[in-house]
C-alpha cells in the first residue's frame, strides 16, 4: 500500500486524477471502477479538464460504478447514474454505452446483483477501483458488520450513512433507505485500487482501516489485504495517523 499525503483537498483532486488518467494512457481500454459522493468531485473535474487539453482520451474507456440507490433511476437527480453524467460523462468523449451503473429501478434485488456481477465479469473485470471511504469506515455501501464474502447485493443503509447523505437531498426522509452496491469481493479482485479521503470527519475511519485490524466493523480495514492500493489523503483526513 502506497499512502500519498496532500495539502488539501485541491491537491488531492490532482495527485488521485493523475493516477487515473495513468491507467487511461497505459490502458486505453482498461475498465475504470468509479466512485460518486463528494469525494471524487475535484477529482472528475481534472479529469474533464486534462480531456479538454487534449492529454486523456476516454473512447475506449468501460466504466463501472459501485452502487445505486435503489428506486432512483436516471432521472433522478440524486441517482448516482446522474451524477456520473454530470460530473464527468457529459465533458469527455466516453461511450455512454460502455458505462454501467447497478440498475435503480430493478424491483427485483436479486435480479439487479445478478445482472450487475455479470456485467463486471463480461467486461473483464475492473482494472482501476476508485473508492471513498465513509465516516464509518464503509466502501462502495458496504457497511459495518457486513460479510467480506459479498459481491454486488442489496443493502438497507445505516443511519450514519442516511445522516450523511442527507445533505444531497430535500430532506432525511427522502434518502433512499436501500442500495444495490458492488460487494467487497467484487472490490478486492479489481487490479488496482486507489482510495481517496479528505478531511477530519474521515481521519478515524482512515485510520482504522489503514493500520486497525482487519474486521468486517471496518469494511475498509479488507484493503490491507490487497496487492496494490494507493491511499491519496489530505492533511486532515490523516491527522490521526502518526507517520
Ligand atoms: C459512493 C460510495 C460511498 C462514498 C462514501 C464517501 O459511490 O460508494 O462509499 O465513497 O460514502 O462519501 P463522500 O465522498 O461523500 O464523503
Amino acid at each position: 500500500m502506497i499512502i500519498y499525503k496532500t495539502k488539501d483537498y485541491q491537491d488531492l483532486s490532482r495527485r488521485a486524477a493523475s493516477i487515473i488518467a495513468a491507467q487511461i494512457i497505459i490502458k486505453p481500454d482498461c475498465v475504470l471502477g468509479l466512485a460518486t459522493g463528494s469525494s471524487p468531485v475535484g477529482l472528475y473535474q481534472q479529469l474533464v479538464l486534462q480531456y479538454q487539453n487534449g492529454d486523456l482520451d476516454f473512447s475506449k474507456v468501460t466504466s463501472v460504478n459501485l452502487d445505486e440507490y435503489k428506486g432512483l433511476g436516471p432521472d433522478h437527480d440524486q441517482s448516482y447514474r446522474r451524477f456520473m453524467d454530470t460530473n464527468l460523462f457529459d465533458h469527455v468523449n466516453i461511450d455512454k454505452t460502455h458505462t454501467f451503473v447497478p440498475n435503480g429501478l430493478e424491483e427485483d434485488s436479486s435480479r439487479a446483483c445478478e445482472e450487475y456481477n455479470q456485467k463486471i465479469e463480461s467486461v473483464g473485470g475492473v482494472d482501476l477501483q476508485l473508492l471513498g471511504i465513509g465516516n464509518n469506515g464503509h466502501i462502495g455501501f458496504n457497511e459495518p458488520g457486513e460479510a467480506f464474502e459479498c459481491d454486488t447485493h442489496c443493502v438497507e443503509l445505516t443511519q450514519s450513512t442516511i445522516e450523511a447523505n442527507k445533505r444531497f437531498f430535500e430532506s432525511e426522509a427522502d434518502v433512499p433507505r436501500y442500495a444495490y452496491t458492488m460487494g467487497i469481493r467484487n472490490i478486492m479482485q479489481a487490479r488496482k485500487i486507489l482510495l481517496i479521503a479528505s478531511g477530519r470527519a474521515k481521519a478515524q475511519a482512515l485510520k482504522d482501516a489503514l493500520y486497525g485490524p482487519v474486521t468486517p466493523h471496518v469494511p475498509a480495514s479488507i484493503l490491507q489485504l490487497h496487492k496494490d492500493v494507493a491511499v491519496v489523503a489530505d492533511e486532515e483526513a490523516l491527522e490521526l495517523i502518526d507517520r
